[in-house]
């Protein structure tokens, strides 16, 4: 027989198709995430929820759904669930690791040159018909290659930033709650410094930390104020690591160049006044967005699932205090 598995979202068909083959589905949110309350409801009596990064998996949810045994989900972060009371409920917590590291490593470094190099904006300048002629002076960005580059977080996606970074010969600091073994920073050229350090001497910061209540707005008035007139910053991670209020005013009062955002305090609403400003580039949580690696992203979590239903260990268990 067939068990019954709730997905708040569809993802990749072929994805629906191998899930369909071992689990009858329940998919109950489009294009936009199911609310809570209709969460609830679907979740009366059932034990495998296929949750995104988008769904909070609050404590409330948690405690009305007494059947529930895992929740897998769809994305390396998870910070979406409250992780303590899953974990004080019994209920296995699972992610998608590794497959999407390379491709927000990318997007990292494609908002860092966008920033820098001012595309988006002369690509609004070329559609707006507004070019007369190429210009000496004309729409002039800053240098990416030979800079400094300040890596926060120093996880997979981090290394692979700083792995990339090395093509554009820049010094590379890094500030992480563990340091590098010294074999993994001489293999990435990157040197472990105070976070003050990195921020006064960075010219591009890039953020890739887990979120969760310790890093809650880490980035914020003071750091901000700390880093030089010509930096940019860059997230990737998520959106409340940076006090967004205090990103505009730093914007705004011209203490820091520019910044390339793909993460928001409140996705998907974006603060308008990001939208006026020419030295900001917004992407819409496209990070992991390949479709190669969507697919990779459901093919972990129907490992996950499969592990369970099978009685084993799901390889990406993220509250292994759970496993008995
Ligand atoms: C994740 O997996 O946590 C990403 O933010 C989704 O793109």
């Amino acid at each position: 027989m067939k068990r019954q598995v709730v997905l708040t979202r569809r993802i990749a068909e072929e994805c629906m198709k191998k899930l369909a083959n071992h689990f009858h589905l329940e998919v109950i949110g489009g294009d936009n995430s199911p609310t809570k309350e209709v969460i609830q409801t679907h979740l009366q009596g059932k034990e495998l929820l296929i949750s995104t990064v988008t769904e909070k998996i609050d404590a409330s949810l948690i405690h009305s759904a007494p059947q529930l045994r895992i929740i897998c989900n769809f994305g390396v972060g998870f910070d979406n669930i409250d992780l303590q009371v899953a974990t004080q409920k019994g209920i296995l917590v699972t992610n998608t690791p590794d497959v999407l590291t390379d491709a927000t490593a990318d997007l990292t470094w494609a908002l860092l040159l966008a920033v820098s190099r001012r595309l988006c904006e002369g690509d609004r300048f070329v559609r707006g018909k507004r070019w007369q002629s190429w210009t000496p002076t004309f729409m002039l960005g800053a240098d990416v290659t030979g800079k400094t580059l300040g890596i926060i977080g120093m996880g997979r996606i981090g290394r692979a930033v700083a792995k990339r970074a090395a093509g554009f010969s820049m010094r590379i600091f890094y500030f992480s709650r563990t340091r590098l073994p010294q074999e993994l920073e001489k293999r990435w050229q990157a040197t472990y410094v105070p976070l003050e350090k990195l921020l006064r001497e960075a010219d591009f910061i890039s953020l890739h930390m887990p979120y969760s209540a310790k890093t809650h707005h880490f980035i914020g008035y003071h750091e901000l104020r700390q880093m030089k007139p010509t930096a940019f910053l860059i997230n990737t991670s998520r959106g409340a690591i940076v006090d967004e209020q205090a990103l505009l005013a730093a914007l705004q009062a011209r203490q820091i160049a520019g910044a390339g955002l793909d993460v928001y305090e409140q996705e998907p609403h974006v603060p308008e006044a990001f939208m006026q400003m020419e030295n900001v580039v917004l992407a819409p949580h496209l990070g992991s967005a390949t479709k190669e690696v969507r697919i990779a992203m459901g093919n972990k979590v129907i490992e996950n699932l499969l592990a369970y239903v099978r009685g084993e260990r799901p390889p990406n268990l993220v509250n292994p205090e759970v496993w008995r």
